[in-house]
């Protein structure tokens, strides 16, 4: 599915590029975590300096670890906890040039040095987070927001509900 180079040009161009491939790979099939699991892969493939990319499902009253890429990380985290449950509790896209600045970051992976979460919302319901980590300082800009945002969008608007 994946053939060839990484996209390359402009970051619009790129997440442009990506979403096509994201359409391709969703076409016919509304399964949640198939979808998920191929958008991560098409993420980690897809972009420069990465160490984790990957899903947090919102279960219950917390964040629950969903597919990814990258090293094994925490299985559970809370509302309102690190930049994950920051983004949840907020429902805002967050950037977070230096993770080691940000109160209660959760580090699960000790080489991520920038981090972007994009809270993927049903409507007004919150249902989880799409998390980027790279091991690169202030490795994402509004732009990598406004691509992350509208890869979000894709998989909510073409996936089931868990
Ligand atoms: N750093 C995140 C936790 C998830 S890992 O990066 C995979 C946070 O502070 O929410």
């Amino acid at each position: 599915m994946f053939e060839g180079e990484r996209p390359t040009g402009t970051k619009p161009q790129i997440y442009r590029e990506l979403a096509l491939m994201a359409e391709g790979l969703f076409d016919g099939e509304r399964d949640p975590i198939a979808n998920a699991a191929n958008l991560c892969a098409l993420l980690w493939l897809g972009l420069a300096e990465l160490n984790w990319v990957g899903f947090y499902f919102l279960r219950g009253s917390g964040l629950v670890l969903g597919p990814f890429q990258g090293k094994p990380a925490c299985v559970r985290i809370e509302i309102g906890k690190g930049v994950c449950g920051s983004a949840a509790a907020n429902g805002k896209t967050l950037i977070v040039p230096d993770v080691e600045t940000f109160p209660g970051h959760i580090a699960c992976d000790a080489a991520s040095r920038s981090e972007l979460v994009v809270p993927l919302r049903d409507g007004a319901r919150l249902i989880g987070v799409l998390d980027l980590d790279s091991p690169s300082h202030a490795r994402f800009d509004a732009e990598d927001a406004n691509g992350v945002e509208a890869l979000a969008a894709l998989w909510v608007a073409t996936s089931d509900r868990l």
